[in-house]
């Protein structure tokens, strides 16, 4: 009996091991959440029953018991050592002379991985079982955090399959993704708590708790790019050492390249400075290493960093800088957006002069101050953003807490806060020029009525001559108003009044979007068109008809009626009607054969334009991303598709051929 129960639970054990291994490693589960839930509670049942059957790697023992005291040192049998730098290609290729003088070979194998933005974690698996996790200290010197690391999930408490070493030291970056951090920062205001200030420190902040159960609920991941020491037989290339990491059930980057020679190397940052913004974590370089080990330890370390690997780094971030004022935007919903106007400072590839402040709560928060010496960080597209106070450097003489004002700056309107909004808006509505000046700035926008040549600065100058005042004003220039705009020449003043009459025809989506609808963006414009057909049936709906649409909520059925309440847009809409606007019913869809199915398009596609073939896919219920991750469903590669079609083929997303869509569009 004992023996049956013994081999129950080894199975059971093995079984859920092994779709933990494809659940979190291999991002392939294969069988149903609930069949999984019940091979773990059974597991759960025997182990209460016979509590001295209990191993301590099996899959229900990864949150201890009680908070510890403190963490206790840790000393590494193999110092951890930190990486050199490299900022410029020249840096690099002086590293890549350096390392073909000593091997004395013309070209050098090397591995490219991304540097992880996290914390180095260092694992040690005894006869195949995780023994002791420790953080990386300084270097000689950890902290053990073995509790806190047995939580995390896709850290495997034991290693997959057979010829293990006797003992290993596995070492890779602790983190947290993208996702996770809004979450958890989310989770933190909703209990006021204090947010974190990234990624980084939220991993570590997480790592460091001394109560497990506290470190269990935080999404904290894992990538593993090293082995320290090992008593056991291993590869001797670097690259195969994370090959039969990843056969143990380690999680080791997918998109990790082997490479050759310093072109290749080049190259290869070049694209992964474009990748960057769409990985789902941060990184801040990318690592080349010496691929062959007896090459590595040929070239050996100085001080603490090994001479056969280097970080090739991105630009920086983040960068300190003075605030020189503290201003207000009103936008085109009258949110007031406080920004700080910074003394010009270079940071992520750019010169920033303004950052925003987001909202009251935010100014409060950081408590930033005319003077003050900030750090701002820009990643990639977003808005360039204050993120604390170097309060240190607080100018001695008085400086003053900034005070949201009480009136629009623009139109002089008293601004409100609704309860449970962060955000403070100006009550003038279209009266106000600013709102004015954005609503029609949105209205011509390419994805709205597409007026060709209509930027900024001509509506800026149109609504401050007094020349329009509402959208339909648009439709009623004259070539005379237009002509006496700055730098508006009778050519390109024609080319704007076309312009304007080619906007005319245009599709019910677009025209519901570019009405600027509070909370309405183009997917809620085309599941209102595709839901009434025609305008005038959207225009008689009611606040509870709306919100029970697929994809509309209450807050935006809420707009959505209180916007076709208003008189003053029953009749701009009525004018733009009568000056020509029109657009087709659109075919009310029953049918949504692509429902709920992500597809990335990439490359250019033959016989159909990008933008044509995302309209239709939307149409049929799919939806259509920017990034490839483990959820896209389909990848439609066109000719030269680009770094999406390799990353489809690393996460094993089918492939379509413009062909194979144009079936599924039809
Ligand atoms: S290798 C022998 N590889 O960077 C070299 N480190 O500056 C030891 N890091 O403490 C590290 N991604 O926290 C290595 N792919 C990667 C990395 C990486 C991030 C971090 C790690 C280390 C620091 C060194």
């Amino acid at each position: 009996m004992n023996l049956k129960l013994k081999s129950r639970l080894h199975n059971l054990r093995e079984t859920i091991r092994h779709h933990d291994n494809l659940y979190y490693m291999q991002d392939a589960p294969d069988i149903p959440d609930a069949e999984y839930d019940r091979l773990l509670r059974e597991l759960q049942e025997l182990e209460r029953a016979h509590p001295d059957l209990i191993t301590p790697d099996s899959p229900t023992q990864r949150v201890g018991g009680k908070p510890l005291e403190n963490f206790s040192q840790v000393q590494h049998r193999l110092p951890m050592l930190s990486l050199d730098n490299a900022f410029s290609d020249e840096e690099f290729l002086d590293f890549d002379r350096r390392v073909r003088e000593r091997l004395e070979v013309e070209s050098v194998d090397y591995v490219a991985e991304p540097k992880l933005d996290g914390l180095a974690i260092s694992l040690l698996y005894e006869a195949g079982v995780l023994v002791r996790a420790a953080t990386r200290g300084d270097g000689s010197t950890g902290e053990d955090v073995t509790v806190n690391i047995r939580t995390i999930p896709s850290i495997p408490l034991s290693l997959l399959g057979c010829n293990l070493p006797n003992i290993i030291e596995i070492r890779g970056e602790v983190y947290i993704s993208h996702e996770g951090f809004l979450r958890l920062n989310r989770q933190a205001l909703e209990q006021d708590q204090k947010p974190f200030a990234n990624p980084r420190n939220a991993a570590a902040g997480s790592l460091r708790q001394l109560d497990p159960r506290i470190t269990a609920t935080r999404p904290l991941e894992m990538y593993c790019y090293g082995v320290g020491y090992v008593e056991g037989d291993m590869a001797d290339r670097h690259s195969e050492r994370l090959d039969q990491l990843r056969a143990w059930g380690m999680r080791v980057y997918p998109g990790i390249k082997r490479l050759n020679g310093q072109q290749a190397c080049l190259d290869h940052y070049q694209w992964m400075t474009g990748q960057r913004e769409q990985l789902p974590f941060d990184i801040d370089g990318v690592v080349y290493k010496v691929d062959r080990l007896d090459q590595q330890q040929e070239m050996g370390f100085v001080a603490r960093a090994p001479r056969w690997a280097i970080a090739r780094k991105f630009p920086a971030q983040e960068a300190i800088t003075t605030v020189l004022a503290i201003d207000v935007q009103v936008g085109r919903t009258g949110a007031i957006t406080p920004v700080a106007r910074l003394e010009p400072v270079f940071v992520g590839g750019v010169t920033v002069t303004n950052a925003t402040l987001h909202n009251e709560d935010e100014i409060r928060r950081k408590d930033v101050r005319v003077g003050d010496t900030v750090i701002v960080r820009r990643a990639g597209d977003v808005i360039p953003e204050v993120v604390s106070v170097v309060l240190g450097q607080r100018p001695l003489d008085d400086t003053q807490a900034f005070v949201m004002p009480t009136h629009c700056p623009v139109c002089g309107s008293e601004v409100l806060r609704a309860e449970g909004e962060a955000v403070m808006r100006c009550s003038g509505g279209l009266f106000c020029g600013a709102q004015r000046k954005e609503a029609i700035k949105h209205f011509a926008a390419r994805r709205a009525m597409d007026v060709d040549g209509l930027g900024d600065k001509i509506v800026e100058q149109l609504v401050d001559k007094g020349l329009i005042k509402t959208v339909a004003d648009l439709y009623q220039l004259r070539i005379e108003d237009v002509a006496e705009l700055d730098r508006m020449a009778e050519k390109s003043a024609q080319n704007l009044l076309d312009a304007l009459e080619k906007s005319k025809q245009t599709s019910l989506p677009r025209f519901l979007f570019a009405l600027g609808i509070r909370e309405v963006g183009e997917t809620s414009a085309r599941i209102l068109a595709q839901h009434y057909g025609r305008l005038e049936a959207l225009m008689e709906s009611t606040e509870e008809k709306l919100q029970v649409i697929d994809g509309i909520g209450p807050v935006m059925a809420q707009h959505i009626a209180g916007f076709f309440h208003q008189p003053h847009n029953l009749e701009v809409i009525q004018q733009l009607q009568e000056a020509g606007v029109q657009w087709p019913d659109e075919e009310v869809m029953i049918e949504q054969p692509l429902k709920g199915k992500i597809f990335v398009l990439t490359g250019t596609l033959e016989h159909i334009k990008r933008n044509e073939a995302k309209d239709q896919l939307l149409a049929k219920g799919a939806k259509v991303s920017a990034s490839v991750s483990k959820k896209t469903d389909y990848v439609v590669a066109g000719t030269d598709p680009g770094s999406k079609y390799t990353k489809a083929q690393e996460l094993g997303v089918s492939i379509l051929t413009e062909d194979e869509l144009m079936g599924m569009l039809d």
